[in-house]
């Protein structure tokens, strides 16, 4: 596929280059200087390029969003028209220190991106999982047990778009269900991310997951 990166820091340009070496054409774009994106280019070879947020929207069918919350407006004024095209969402509502989520319970950044592009086909992904997962995810392909990555849309082809990339990068792909399952799994990324990098006399999670049967 042809994979535009709106925003190449920690989690576009880790995810970009897993998706460029998975055989996918990608176009780093979004980073305060262009050198960045020509050498995340340049490190990844093969067909990935530089370029801007709209040669992304225009020659790309699938794009990865991944700038902080406050830049989504901009980034997307960039870009143009995203009509018909798969916008994967990784970016999560967070302030500007990136200590609270600005949007939670009855809505999520998802969503509220899906509203602000009513003809694109948003999917929320990779967002809940810290970016240095990544780095040893993708090695870990072949092993016969992967973890599990979730994401949720309402648009059945571009679900199908993004289980395939998340299979790529070394997860297996779990269909959370609606858009709208955003709004539960933005805080659950934002509790992850704290105890991934508070450590000890961090908050405590404890969860059980059970596997319900259909009968
Ligand atoms: N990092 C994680 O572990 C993680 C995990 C889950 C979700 N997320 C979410 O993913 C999104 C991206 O996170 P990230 O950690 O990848 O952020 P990041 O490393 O800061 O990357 C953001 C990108 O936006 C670019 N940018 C910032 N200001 C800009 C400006 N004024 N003009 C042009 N480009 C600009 C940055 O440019 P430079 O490259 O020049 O800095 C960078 O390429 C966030 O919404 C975050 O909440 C992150």
């Amino acid at each position: 596929m042809r994979i535009g990166i709106l925003g190449s820091g920690l989690m576009g340009g880790t995810l970009g280059a897993i998706f460029a070496r998975a055989g996918h054409e990608v176009v780093f774009t979004y980073a305060r200087h262009q050198a960045k994106l020509k050498r995340l280019a340049q490190e990844v070879g093969g067909s990935a390029r530089a370029g801007t947020p709209r040669d992304a929207a225009e020659a790309a069918d699938t794009l990865l969003l991944a700038v902080h919350w406050r830049r989504v407006d901009d980034v997307l004024s960039q870009a143009g028209d995203l009509s018909q095209k798969v916008v994967i969402t990784c970016s999560l509502p967070m302030n500007a220190s990136n200590s609270v989520l600005v949007i939670g319970h009855t809505s999520s950044g998802a969503e509220e991106l899906a509203k602000k592009l009513p003809k694109a086909k948003v999917v929320c992904a990779f967002n809940t999982i810290p970016s240095e997962a990544l780095f040893g995810v993708y090695e870990a392909r072949r092993r016969v047990r992967r973890p599990s990555l979730v994401y949720c849309g309402d648009d059945h082809g571009a679900k199908e778009v993004t289980a395939g990339l998340i299979r790529d990068v070394g997860f297996d792909s779990v269909d959370a269900g609606p858009l709208r399952v955003a709004r539960y799994t933005e805080p659950f990324a934002l509790l992850v991310a704290q105890l991934a990098y508070q450590g000890r006399g961090g908050p405590e999670l404890a969860y059980r997951f059970e596997r319900f049967e259909r009968n």
